[in-house]
């Protein structure tokens, strides 16, 4: 069930057998000359519905806005500050809270949401720990969708080090499944496979932990960070969308499980 399609009763009725929800959050920027700009929100509203109907679980309003700046010389990318998508999280978070949801589960689609997302749980915890607030406290989990061991299984059989880190051909197969008709043409030399990246950049740059703007863009001029998007199909995109979904959708009924 979706959030936006309910009304107040049938949430209330709702809230009755279940305090836990479903959170997708993905972000809203550039993926390469062939990808979409809403990539990872699509991806992680796909992957959230689908977790969402295997539990019977309530599946809230994607975060589609998220920290981008890096990407923001390239058309069509809207970023976030840190702080405003913490804001955003906490109140989104203590907003469902206050009417009796308990069990927020994220599920991500962008990188960069990992420590942000991370810092703001850990800033709702604290207002119980301080004492600012009575009661029990609300407990959320995120998890990226391509780490599913199904999903991160396909991904390394697929595409090995072609997948990269961004505008990776996982993410652009099933943007392909899901949005019919969104292949997009470039030119052989614009989808020749790119260098492959260091082993100490992946290491300092992980989880899009990546300089400005500028120099971002100088380093990565058509948007790809090591992803050989190209090797993307929409088949290969059902299936990933599938794998996802499968171990979510047991990850998602152990959170909820958890004592
Ligand atoms: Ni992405």
């Amino acid at each position: 069930m979706q959030l936006t399609h309910a009304t107040w009763c049938e949430v209330s009725a709702y809230l009755a057998q279940s305090k836990a929800i479903i959170v997708p959050i993905g972000s809203t920027e550039q993926h390469g000359p062939i990808g979409l700009i809403g990539t990872d929100a699509l991806t992680a509203t796909a992957v959230a519905h689908g977790i969402g109907e295997c539990n019977g679980a309530l599946v809230g309003p994607t975060l589609s806005l998220s920290v981008a700046q890096f990407n923001l010389g390239f058309p069509g990318t809207i970023s976030l500050r840190a702080s405003t998508l913490m804001a955003v999280v906490n109140d989104y978070v203590l907003s469902l809270k206050r009417q009796g949801f308990e069990r927020f589960y994220f599920v991500n689609g962008h990188g960069a949401n990992v420590a942000v997302a991370k810092a703001a749980f850990q800033d709702i915890y604290a207002q119980w720990s301080l004492g600012n607030m009575t009661g029990q406290p609300p407990r959320c989990r995120l998890r990226s969708w391509w780490d599913y061991p199904q999903a991160d299984a396909l991904r390394k059989q697929w595409f090995g080090a072609g997948e990269g880190m961004h505008a990776t051909p996982s993410e652009i197969a099933m943007t392909l499944h899901l949005v019919p008709g969104s292949e997009r043409k470039a030119s052989p030399q614009a989808l020749a496979a790119p260098t492959q990246l260091p082993a100490a950049f992946l290491r300092d740059h992980g989880g899009d932990n990546h300089w400005d703007a500028q120099t971002h863009q100088a380093a990565f001029p058509d948007g790809r960070v090591g992803s050989d998007s190209a090797l993307a199909t929409a088949e290969q995109g059902k299936q990933l969308l599938e794998a996802a979904i499968a171990g979510g959708c047991d990850d998602f009924a152990a959170f909820v499980m958890e004592t």
